[in-house]
């Protein structure tokens, strides 16, 4: 078996992130997105991994090289055209993918368990396609099943207005070669995409066996801000995610209580309290300050006299405002200072095109 993961597409919900950074490499629980999809991928033997990716992209390539660290071969593969939908996507891993039945994983899908009973369902049950459905409170999302009255799976809309259940199609496929040939028959949808939900749906349509598995555990699709922020919560609690190690410095006078992981070369100082799970990265220094739960820090990062909680944090930002700073996700380079520090006193911001800020 082969895998297909989307690392590609124009992240627009999470601009202005995305402006700088590929959706897939946002950090979780410190860790770019997309690792763990390929961390699924070879936890169930699959050894050669295609990665869907932009024109010309380079930094999907710098960060995942050719996959050793996974034992896993990774192969870049270019959707021309633009953004043109999943089903596009997936047709671009077709000469890669060749006779073997495959994964299509989405880059941005985060699942806490792993992917072993899915390839057993599918590979035991003969079918031609196997699709993962997940409850969610808002189906208008996503792709949504529809099923006939004898449970068989009839079509599966996107986006649907009025959704037919609270089941969301999760972008986790199986597919067997024999499917190819109808992907040369999807037309585009009236967004102008080649729909992966009208894919399955034409399968079923055509008379291809279709399977499918409800997921139970934790699944989220990071498309928006609040997802990445409760995707790096759920990450973070799970005590397998990460243990208490402190590999900097801790002053006498801090606190760090609880599970809380802090790299080389970073400093816990002055009265600073650090309440875990919290993840600090590599020479960071938190002086005086308060890092509450759920608080992912990366390299690099300096704050003073700040107090943060349920955040992600990227490298380099300077936090150095005494205004509490909650669920809120915070670029390379930022800096956020005491507004008092200058006069006149009052908010002076630079905020970035398709920010959203709460004063
Ligand atoms: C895509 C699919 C949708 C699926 C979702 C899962 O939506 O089109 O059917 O439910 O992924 O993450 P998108 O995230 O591109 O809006």
């Amino acid at each position: 078996m082969k895998a297909l993961i989307t690392g590609g597409g124009r992240g627009t919900r999470l601009r202005p992130l995305t402006f700088t950074i590929n959706k897939h490499l946002i950090p979780i629980a410190n860790k770019p997105m997309i690792f763990y999809a390929i961390e699924k991928m070879a936890a169930v033997g699959i050894r050669e991994v295609g990665i869907i990716v932009n024109p010309g992209e380079t930094e999907l390539r710098e960060a995942l090289g050719r996959g050793e660290q996974w034992g896993v071969e990774l192969t870049y593969l270019e959707q021309h055209g633009g953004a043109l939908g999943l089903a596009h996507a997936l047709g671009t891993g077709r000469d890669f993918i060749g006779d073997e039945p495959c994964i299509f994983y989405l880059g941005d899908n985060l699942l806490v368990e792993g992917l072993g009973n899915i390839v057993k369902e599918f590979t035991s049950s003969g079918v031609h396609c196997h699709f993962n459905f997940v409850k969610v409170k808002d189906p208008q999302r996503f792709g949504v099943p529809e099923f006939a009255s004898d449970g068989t799976l009839r079509r599966i809309i996107e986006k649907p207005e009025n959704p037919a259940s609270d089941l969301a199609q999760a972008g986790i496929y199986l597919y067997r070669p024999d499917v190819w040939p109808v992907l040369d028959d999807l037309r585009p949808s009236r967004r102008g995409e080649y729909e992966i939900s009208d894919f399955n749906t034409m399968l079923i349509e055509r008379g291809f066996k279709a399977g499918y598995s409800v997921i139970t555990g934790w699944w989220k699709d990071t498309g928006l801000p609040q997802d990445l922020l409760e995707g790096n919560q759920l990450v973070m609690s799970d005590p397998a995610a990460f243990v208490s190690e402190i590999l900097g410095q801790v002053d006498n006078q801090a606190t760090v209580q609880g599970r809380v992981r802090i790299g080389t070369g970073s400093y816990i100082k002055g009265t600073s309290f650090v309440r875990g799970p919290v993840l600090i990265g590599e020479n960071s220094v938190i002086e005086d300050s308060y890092i509450g739960p759920f608080t992912a820090i990366g390299d690099n990062v300096q704050t003073k006299g700040a107090e943060l909680d349920h955040s992600i944090v990227l490298n380099d930002a300077r936090i150095e405002t005494p205004v509490r700073i909650v669920d809120s996700i915070l670029g390379r380079n930022c800096i956020l200072q005491s507004h008092q520090a200058t006069r006149p006193s009052g908010h002076k911001l630079v905020v970035g095109d398709y920010s959203s800020v709460e004063l």
